[in-house]
């Protein structure tokens, strides 16, 4: 029967069911080559959890979520559930079903597309060729820390990071520096946050444990400016949650399209994989959102979580054939476009490569 593997399907709201489907659909047919049998279960997280059954994360997602040998998860969010009070808003169960799974490093990998070198809205010459890797600490932060309140006349919430935290984010960071040119930048606040001097301190003590690894280190305000300045310049870039956060939407510019972008993470124990978009919810059900960030983050679930790296590759190499031959959706239909296709379109296009 081949390889058997339990994967969980968390589709969210807005464009996620739209997105996760093409996703399935390339799996499957990628799969069925490969003699990889997959068994879906879907669990409900978001605004969709909310209507179903009151509350953003279930305890039937946790639970279930932990059984599973990978999640793929499309987005979460929109105006419906907007106003509701912060701990029962969809962002709060994503962030509580990341702090469950214990996923505290987030992979976000930026590169261009040779065929969409003109789409980005920065000069070909400045992104030809970009391939970096940002490496965001997801599970703490300002995100989580305590205390956090709003008051009557202030509010705040807390940056915290812990040396365990920063110590297994930096050598996630390390490690795949090693993996690739070398090259690591941390991206940190130091001249303002004591935090991040703590975070700055740590991973200069890690980097003796990694003599050929070329560490640098940047603040944040530079290191948006040196992303749209000079991409080229950075291999692997470590930083907190929010920086990293911020540092990936813009990163995402550098490829085009925010649709393109893919997620991996990972942690202690089951990774989650999720596009680096929201649920986008200005299109939601019009058939026209790019589903290719989800379909990359299905593959970066195959090489990062299951090690099928030929299924993984089959579905990178799918993409990039489906993109040279002239299709896009309509967020890249401005761009060398031979055909502009819908959602189903494209899933169809690019299973269709990847089961050749
Ligand atoms: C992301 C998103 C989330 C985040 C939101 C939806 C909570 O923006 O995955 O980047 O801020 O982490
Ligand atoms: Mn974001």
């Amino acid at each position: 029967m081949g390889r058997v593997y339990n994967i969980g399907i968390i589709k969210g709201d807005g464009i996620g069911p739209e997105i996760i489907e093409e996703a399935i659909r390339v799996l499957d047919a990628v799969c069925v080559k490969s003699n990889i049998h997959i068994k879906y279960e879907e669990f409900l997280l978001g605004g969709a959890a909310i209507d179903a059954t009151g509350v953003p994360l279930p305890e039937e997602t946790i639970k279930g979520v932990a059984k599973c040998d990978a999640v793929l998860f499309g987005a979460i969010g929109g105006p419906k559930w907007d106003n509701l009070e912060r701990h029962l808003r969809p962002e709060t169960g994503l962030l509580g079903l990341r702090k469950a799974m214990g996923t505290y490093a987030n992979l976000r990998p930026a590169t261009v597309y040779d065929e969409l070198i003109n789409a980005s809205s920065l000069k070909p010459r400045i992104i030809e060729g970009v391939d970096l890797m940002v490496v965001r600490e997801l599970t703490g932060g300002i995100y989580f820390g305590q205390p956090r309140e709003i008051l009557e006349d202030k509010a705040y919430n807390t940056m915290v990071y812990t040396k365990e935290e920063v110590k297994r984010i930096a050598k996630v960071a390390f490690d795949i520096a090693m993996k690739r040119d070398k090259k690591l930048c941390s991206v940190d606040k130091a001249n303002v946050l004591e935090v991040s001097q703590f975070w700055r301190d740590i991973v200069i003590e890690m980097a003796k444990d990694y003599p050929e690894v070329e560490l640098t280190h940047m603040y944040v305000d530079n290191a948006a400016m040196q992303l749209i300045r000079n991409p080229k310049q950075f291999d692997v870039i470590l930083t907190g949650n929010i920086f990293g956060d911020i540092l990936s939407d813009a990163a995402s510019m550098l490829s085009g399209s925010i649709g393109l972008l893919p997620s991996a993470s990972t942690g202690s124990g089951v990774g989650l994989f999720e596009p680096i978009h929201g649920s986008a919810p200005d299109i939601a059900g019009q058939g026209i959102a790019n589903p290719i960030a989800t379909i990359a983050s299905a593959s970066m679930m195959l090489r990062y979580a299951l090690g099928e790296n030929e299924a993984a590759d089959k579905i990178d190499n799918a993409i990039k054939r489906v993109l040279k031959d002239g299709y896009r959706t309509g967020d890249l239909s401005a761009f060398d476009a031979k055909e502009v296709c819908a959602t189903t379109e494209m899933g169809s296009l690019i299973a269709d490569y990847a089961s050749r």
